[in-house]
């Protein structure tokens, strides 16, 4: 049975969400699922942007065929070729022959790889700035190379103030028949989704966001369109938009700590809580904690995304760092995480350098503030570094409370 909704009186909704799946890429847990979205114009000429993933294939189908309504399928605007979202286009071939398909040249390129066939003789290959007229609707196409991928495309509809962004401003997270922000409490129950989905796959690309932010300033925007997640509409947008400002920029979203640690034996997990303790007597509030072995890499880079201070705790390992930290140090090295205060905690039993080998990867990257005086414990915290961690506490709350 068809799932569609309505946007407007002329485009529909088509996605479809998937629960069974545990992880996006293979890669990302997604606990709550996540959705692939489609959508289908209907004007003189019928417009499919996208298709979708394998997982909710059936329903694509099901869903487009019920809104064509018999109708034949004019084009197929593909924004993105990553397989999520164009694995299908073979069997909208199959079913409509006739179909145009409308991309980018570098998409093109990918076709061939991804099916093995030239599809150049059904394919309009479109750039910055050009237009193709469906009757009462003009599609303008804006190139959004590396939003995530290189050959990304988005696509603006000036009648209906339309939208289409690909992968930009889409959030992990399942659908349930609400498919607008506007139908539940966006920041209570999707931001950190979204937060989670821009940092981990847009995150590295933050100049490139940037100048797509550029681009869409100028539109008058009523709906966007992303390819996965909610449709964002009308006051909805605003807020949006200042959230991609201050993720593409690595600007946290306000004074906030995330303390981060690895611990073998409970000793190193000691301190850290004796930190955070500390900061919240000195009237830090909201303090986020995480074990570096329990919490999946991709929260953790989301509230490094979120948070203007780090603490970081880790024993030493092999005479080096130890693994769970050393990992997301480079995680979020590799997502041009920049902008942050970092305080250090250290452990090691007969030789620690855990903390110098922290400060090396942090030193990396652009503009990480190490403060001074990082806190090494030998096996366990003693009683007389209290001072000494106090006296880290009291740097970081008087920035975080300041
Ligand atoms: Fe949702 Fe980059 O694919």
């Amino acid at each position: 049975m068809h799932t569609t909704r309505k946007i407007n009186d002329h485009l529909v909704y088509l996605g479809g969400s998937d629960r069974r799946q545990s992880r996006f890429e293979n890669l990302f847990p997604i606990p709550r699922g996540v959705s692939y979205n489609s959508y289908l114009l209907l004007d003189e000429k019928t417009v499919l942007f996208d298709t979708a993933d394998e997982s909710v294939g059936r329903l694509f189908f099901e869903n487009l065929e019920y809104a064509l309504n018999a109708r034949t399928l004019d084009y197929l605007v593909i924004h993105h070729m990553e397989p999520d979202h164009c694995v299908l286009l073979e069997e909208v071939r199959r079913r409509w022959p006739e179909v145009k398909l409308v991309c980018s040249a570098k998409a093109l390129g990918m076709m061939s790889q991804f099916f093995g066939a030239d599809m150049s003789d059904c394919t309009l290959t479109v750039g910055e700035g050009d237009k193709l007229s469906t009757g009462r609707h003009t599609l303008h196409f804006l190139t959004a190379p590396m939003v995530h991928w290189p050959e990304v495309i988005m696509t603006y509809e000036e009648v209906d103030k339309l939208l289409f962004t690909a992968d930009a401003f889409g959030t992990f997270g399942a659908l349930s028949g609400n498919i607008f922000t506007d139908e539940f409490d966006f920041d209570k129950a999707w931001m950190d989704d979204a937060r989670r989905y821009y940092a981990n796959v847009c995150g590295k690309y933050g100049a490139q966001v940037q100048a797509i932010l550029k681009k869409i300033s100028a539109l008058d925007i009523g709906t966007v369109c992303p390819l996965h997640g909610p449709v964002w509409r009308g006051g909805d947008i605003a807020p949006l938009l200042e959230k991609y400002q201050q993720w593409s920029t690595y600007q946290p979203e306000g004074k906030a700590v995330m303390i981060a640690y690895a611990t073998m034996y409970g000793n190193t997990e000691n301190a850290a809580a004796a930190m955070a303790g500390l900061l919240a007597e000195k009237g830090v509030r909201g303090i986020a904690m995480y074990d570096l072995s329990e919490t999946d890499v991709s929260e953790l880079a989301a509230e490094s995304f979120r948070c203007s201070h780090l603490v970081l705790a880790a024993p030493t390992y092999n005479g080096g760092l130890h693994p769970k930290m050393e990992a997301y140090l480079h995680d979020i090295k590799a997502l041009g995480l920049q902008n942050r205060t970092v305080a250090l905690l250290e452990n090691g039993t007969w030789a620690p350098v855990a903390a110098r080998h922290m400060a090396t990867i942090l030193g990396t990257m652009k503009n990480m503030t190490v403060l001074e005086n990082p806190v090494a414990v030998k096996s366990a915290l003693a009683e007389g570094q209290l001072a000494a961690l106090g006296a880290l506490a009291d740097t970081l709350a008087a920035q975080l409370c300041g």
